[in-house]
């Protein structure tokens, strides 16, 4: 990889990446699309990273699906396809991790102790392969991406980190690889998370601006849905990532719900226009 890499760089190549863990659905795909419009190489990588997952979490059971995943890949334009093992990754005696600080802690990092770590971990190994001008990552995962792109800032890489848009289903539900664990009842229940964002949304157009109280509107959509349990609902700065308590920079509504045993993510990013008491709305 880091070969082929190397020989696109010396050919003055703009080279796009496109991180996964497989299972792929459109929302994978849109990261490759964005990709082409810029990029020439695109490379992706499909690699279950062990060491994001908790001892008590679903690594063994991730959905593995190689011969679709690269079928999908190439249908939507990839050229290098990277699929690293575990072994070589991690080859045996490996000690050395990332840490981005105070950031991996809250929401997803208080729920999942070590994910973030994992992550910057192995993702500042693929793009030190692949050295890419451009990496791309979906804002579903607004956490991480915000953890990335300091990591990238931190280290003086030369990555320059792309944030896409959310790709949902036509009910509203986030495309995600774990939506495959859901039971039928649990897959209609699942559209809550939605519902959630979309009341929050509709408080913040009618003005009101009070965090807590969006928060509580999120709750109660959330405590309606006898299938759900909610783990966090929160209003968040976009760059602290610290609860806020009124609605006047760039924020995010994060939801982390449970249905069943599967849990699920989501938010909405929501940015001031300009000077005006006007906001955007990235659902
Ligand atoms: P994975 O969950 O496979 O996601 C790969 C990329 O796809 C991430 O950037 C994620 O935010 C994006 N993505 C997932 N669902 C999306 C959706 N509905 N709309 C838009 N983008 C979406 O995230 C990871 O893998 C891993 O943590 C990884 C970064 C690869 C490190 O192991």
């Amino acid at each position: 990889m880091k070969e082929a890499a190397r020989q696109a760089r010396a050919e003055s190549r703009i080279i796009g990446f496109v991180p996964t863990m497989g299972a792929l659905h459109e929302g994978h795909t849109a990261l490759v699309q964005r990709s082409k419009l810029e990029c020439s190489p695109v490379i992706a990588s499909i690699f279950v990273n062990p060491k994001q997952f908790g001892p008590n979490e679903d690594f063994a059971k991730y959905p593995r699906k190689l011969e679709s995943d690269s079928e999908k890949f190439s249908a939507a334009g990839v050229d290098t396809l990277f699929l690293p093992d575990a072994a070589e990754i991690y080859p045996t005696g490996f000690r050395t991790y990332v840490t981005v600080e105070g950031l991996s802690d809250r929401l997803e990092g208080r729920s999942r102790p070590g994910h973030f770590r994992g992550v910057a971990t192995v993702v500042m190994k693929l793009l030190e392969i692949v050295e890419p001008h451009y990496a791309y990552f979906g804002r579903k995962d607004a956490q991480q991406v915000r953890i990335i792109s300091q990591m990238v800032r931190d280290l003086n890489l030369e990555t320059e980190i792309v944030v896409c848009p959310i790709i949902r289903e036509p009910d509203g539900l986030a495309l995600s690889s774990r939506n495959a664990y859901l039971s039928a009842d649990e897959r209609r229940a699942a559209t809550v998370l939605h519902r959630a964002l979309e009341a929050a949304r509709a408080k913040l157009s009618a003005g009101v601006r009070d965090a807590l109280q969006l928060q509580s509107t999120m709750r109660k959509v959330i405590a309606a849905e006898p299938l759900a349990r909610v783990d966090y609902a929160e209003i968040v700065d976009a760059d602290a990532f610290e609860p806020i308590t009124r609605i006047a920079r760039p924020c995010y509504a994060v939801l982390a719900v449970f249905l069943g045993k599967t849990r699920l993510i989501d938010n909405l990013y929501v940015e001031p226009v300009g000077d005006s008491e006007e906001l955007a709305y990235h659902l």
